[in-house]
């Protein structure tokens, strides 16, 4: 499949590691000329010079910083043709205890700053007539997850924006889409698969093997497997999928 993808210019947020550099690597090999951001230069630069990406520094918790990279990413590649919004996962936690400020916080990281980096580039997009938005959420908003209650509550609000969003730019040629990961794994499904066997005595392993046998295809995925989803997303070929949320979880999550 041509994913004419050449040559297309491709923000990844969250992209040091795990399901950002999934993608961020997908659309390299795209022929995308890539821009990966995460919270250090290091891990940033680390990452770019494997994909053979250009690094960026950005914590989506602070808008200063959103506002820096929408400015210098412009600079760097001329324009931003896909907007990977992604970031890390708030901490596991029931729904009762989470301070104001705790809420807070994560609306501001997984929220706010995305949709103001958005803000940002999609004039740009509007006015090439191309343009393609793509959130990462979490199988959660489907059905939500034990002891993950800020994840399972902010996330919706992507996709509520997502979907308003869309309906707003989809005859400007711009998609907005987001794929919601089941159990791909990364680092971050290890630390929760060892706060979970904490919580509940079990070992990691234990703990695992439960959650895969809850997977019809009987494993976690891998993140290329997810940035494949990205990549076609991304590529022209989805040029009539907008508003959509699609489900990367080999099966997990049963229903729509
Ligand atoms: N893996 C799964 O199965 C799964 C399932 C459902 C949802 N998700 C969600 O998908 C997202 C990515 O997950 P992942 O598994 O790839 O996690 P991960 O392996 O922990 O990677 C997270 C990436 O985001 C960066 N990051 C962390 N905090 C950030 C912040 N405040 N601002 C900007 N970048 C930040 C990290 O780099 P630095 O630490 O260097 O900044 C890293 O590059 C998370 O929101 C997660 O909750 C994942």
């Amino acid at each position: 499949m041509e994913t004419n993808l050449k040559g297309k210019r491709a923000l990844v947020l969250g992209a040091s590691k795990g399901l950002g550099y999934g993608i961020a690597q997908g659309l390299a090999e795209e022929g995308a000329r890539v821009a990966i951001a995460s919270r250090t230069m290091e891990g940033s630069k680390a990452a770019a010079d494997k994909v053979g990406a250009l690094p960026f520094v950005c914590d989506t918790g602070k808008s200063d910083q959103i506002d820096a990279l929408a400015k210098d990413v412009t600079a760097a590649l001329g324009g931003v043709d896909v907007l990977v919004l992604n970031s890390g996962g708030p901490p596991p936690g029931k729904a009762q205890g989470v301070t104001s400020e705790q809420w807070r916080a994560s609306f501001e990281a997984m929220f706010v700053n995305l949709v103001r980096l958005t803000d940002h580039l999609l004039p740009g997009m509007i006015e090439r007539r191309f343009g393609r938005i793509i959130s990462v959420i979490s199988s959660g908003v489907i059905q939500p997850i034990p002891n993950l209650a800020i994840s399972n509550a902010i996330r919706p609000a992507l996709v509520g924006w997502g979907k308003t969003l869309a309906s707003e730019v989809a005859s400007f040629g711009v998609t907005v889409n987001a794929i919601a990961p089941g159990r791909i794994a990364t680092d971050r499904l290890k630390q929760l698969d060892a706060a979970n066997a904490e919580r509940t005595g079990r070992s990691v392993e234990e703990v695992a093997a439960a959650a895969k046998a809850g997977i019809p295809a009987g494993r976690y995925g891998e993140i290329a497997e997810f940035g494949a989803a990205a990549v076609f997303l991304a590529s022209e070929r989805a040029s009539f999928i907008t508003g959509s949320i699609l489900r990367v979880d080999g099966g997990q999550i049963s229903c729509t």
